[in-house]
């Protein structure tokens, strides 16, 4: 009996040393009620949570080098996207000339490794930007793509923040199996490929936000704090893509957001090496 009460009492104090020990690097919060609240519809809306083991592959701060890179590249291809749906369905010559020329510093620095990240701060859109002709959706796809540009930009800046104060050096990475698994589905033709397209960009900006919120807890306190304050924008993106979807497409796009979710949850839960952070199970 004693020897078991002093184990106990052993193993409690090492319990409490190890969390003590563990603690400081933690940003160790519970999700606020607000968080919590703003989580739920994209929790709805994905038809599955991120696995327990992909989890624990994201803890490990061996990993976090990966995971703060691939979250870089995911923000400017938000951005990137963003900017093709524009050019590609909304914008006269000239506005779509003065998209490329303002993400272009950002891809310089992220695939050729040209300039130093500080100077990407502040840049912005040089000219507004003029709806195509005989086009009703052009004026709502411009004023959501642009605002929603902008946001990704400056998160790709807080990134390269982060990274510094992490004493992460960026250097190219591959992508993950990911955004490619979702786009390889889209339809051929319009304005159905335009619709899938925006539903795609539904499911990564939503599972963002899930992994988001289960990361910040984990991570070392300042990740996980900006983590947090990126729900707060992120979690509206999803929906802005969807209500795009949906105006554009005139119908009920239930069937296709539903087919897409499925698809998604595959990726997800499906065994994969690469650990990024849109990955799935790692294997
Ligand atoms: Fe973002
Ligand atoms: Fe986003």
């Amino acid at each position: 009996m004693k020897f078991k009460q002093q184990y106990a009492s052993l193993v409690s104090r090492w319990h409490f040393v190890i969390i003590a020990r563990s603690e400081p690097h933690r940003s160790n919060r519970m999700l606020s009620a607000e968080i919590t609240e703003l989580l739920k519809p994209i929790q709805q809306f994905l038809h599955c949570e991120t696995p327990q083991g992909w989890l624990v592959e994201a803890e490990k701060p061996d990993n976090l080098s990966v995971l703060l890179h691939d979250h870089l590249i995911c923000e400017l291809k938000a951005a990137q996207s963003a900017m093709y749906l524009i050019r590609r369905y909304a914008v006269d010559e000239q506005s779509a000339d003065a998209l490329l020329q303002w993400l272009k510093p950002y891809e310089d620095f992220t695939y050729r490794q040209q300039g130093d990240w500080q100077s990407l701060a502040g840049l912005s859109l040089k000219k507004s930007m003029l709806p195509k002709a005989n086009n009703a959706y052009s004026q709502s796809l411009i004023d959501k793509m642009v605002l929603l540009i902008k946001e990704e930009l400056h998160h790709f800046y807080q990134v390269l923040e982060v990274m510094a104060e992490q004493g992460i050096v960026y250097s190219k990475i591959t992508s993950s199996r990911y955004a490619k698994g979702l786009l390889r589905h889209v339809r051929p033709y319009e304005p159905e490929a335009m619709i899938d397209k925006l539903i795609c960009g539904a499911f990564i900006e939503a599972r963002s936000c899930e992994r988001f919120a289960k990361l910040a807890p984990q991570l070392p306190k300042r990740v996980g704090d900006f983590y947090i304050s990126l729900l707060r924008s992120e979690a509206r993106h999803y929906q802005d893509y969807l209500t795009l979807a949906e105006d554009i497409a005139k119908q009920d796009i239930s069937e296709r957001v539903a087919f897409f979710a499925a698809v998604e949850a595959e990726l997800i839960l499906s065994a994969d090496a690469d650990f990024k952070f849109h990955s799935g199970l790692p294997a």
